[in-house]
């Protein structure tokens, strides 16, 4: 089968397609051929081995794994002896996180893994795409804050892989939305829910005097100290990206402060918990209310240029790379 390899860290270029052996399922695994991979935000860090600290996850010196992705939608094409949730022909969906794979023909997982059925109003490349942004964003709206109804949330980064989803996810919770976004995807953001935009090249954000419950910086392009201002008396500001400067107001500034500062790393949590977030996933898919914003879609052999795209920064949802 067709797979991409990487034996070393470094940019888009350190990726090879290759021919390697179709793996075969043990007692308890299912083989998935896999239709569809989404390049995120974060597979670009990983293959970079940066930051560094990362690399005590992933690999001291080079990739643990060979072959990146962490997530994919696909069929599953063979069972193990002992495997009781899924037949062969069911379409899943499924996050690999750290174990990686993904960006290969096929794969072979446990079935107790972080795999659930697809729903079947959408497609692999819907299914996959929305894995990461969703995954993420429901993770901090419901572990490092509780969203409820009438909530004013603020997300930053709007337009992005979790931005996408995060809007919609508020949206369910109740939440009155405000996204930043640049001019250009002001109409996207309002499609998918945002009650209020603010321009970040004009920047309204910071120029208006809104106070809110919850700041999601879903790129880190805000700072905890300037949104503080914008916070009602308990709010939280957080963040998916982390710094050597976020850590250090989380430990010396965060705890002496009613408005608090979180991080996570949400792939790294108990497995119970991102299981409970993947099944709330599959459920808002099913009823239509999660849609997935697909930007760009790209063959597996197109990988070099799928991440160079994804490395400007500038993705409007998600990037998906597809099995032809
Ligand atoms: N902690 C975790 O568990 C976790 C999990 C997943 C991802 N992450 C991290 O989360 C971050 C975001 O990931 P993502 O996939 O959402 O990113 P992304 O999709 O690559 O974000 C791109 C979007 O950000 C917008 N943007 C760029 N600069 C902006 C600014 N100054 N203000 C507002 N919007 C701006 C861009 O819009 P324009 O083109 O209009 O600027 C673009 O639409 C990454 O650093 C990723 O590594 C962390």
């Amino acid at each position: 089968m067709k797979a991409v390899i990487a034996e070393n860290y470094g940019g888009p270029e350190v990726f090879t397609i290759q021919n390697v052996a179709i793996p075969i399922p043990k007692s308890n695994e299912i083989l998935i051929k896999i239709g569809a991979t989404s390049v995120t935000r974060a597979s670009g860090m990983m293959r970079e081995g940066k930051p560094y600290f990362g690399r005590l996850f992933t690999g001291l010196t080079k990739p643990k794994s060979k072959t990146p992705g962490t997530d994919l939608a696909g069929v599953v094409t063979a069972i193990g002896a002992s495997v009781t949730s899924f037949q062969v022909g069911d379409k899943v969906m499924a996050e690999t996180g750290l174990n990686y794979g993904a960006y290969a023909e096929f794969i072979c997982l446990p079935e107790d893994d972080l795999i659930i059925h697809q729903p079947e109003n959408i497609s692999p490349e819907e299914a996959t795409g929305i894995l990461d942004g969703a995954s993420t964003a429901l993770a901090f709206f419901t572990d490092q804050v509780k969203i409820k109804k009438g909530d004013k949330v603020l997300i930053n980064g709007a337009s992005g892989g979790i931005g996408t989803a995060a809007i919609q996810l508020a949206k369910n919770f109740g939440a009155d939305v405000t996204a930043v976004c640049s001019s250009k995807n002001k109409a996207l953001v309002k499609d998918i829910g945002a009650d209020k935009v603010f321009d970040y090249t004009k920047k309204e954000f910071e120029n208006s005097s809104d106070l809110f419950d919850v700041i999601f910086d879903t790129v880190g392009t805000l700072s905890y100290a300037k949104s503080k201002r914008n916070l009602k008396e308990n709010g939280v500001y957080m963040t998916p990206v982390l710094s050597m400067s976020i850590l250090l107001k989380m430990l010396f500034i965060s705890p002496f402060s009613q408005k608090k500062l979180k991080f996570d790393a949400t792939g790294m949590r108990k497995k119970e918990l991102q299981m409970r977030d993947l099944i709330q996933i599959g459920k808002l898919l099913t009823a239509n209310k999660l849609k997935t914003v697909i930007d760009k879609v790209y063959s597996l052999d197109q990988v070099q240029a799928a991440h160079t795209y994804v490395d400007t920064g500038r993705k409007r949802g998600n990037v998906i790379l597809i099995n032809v």
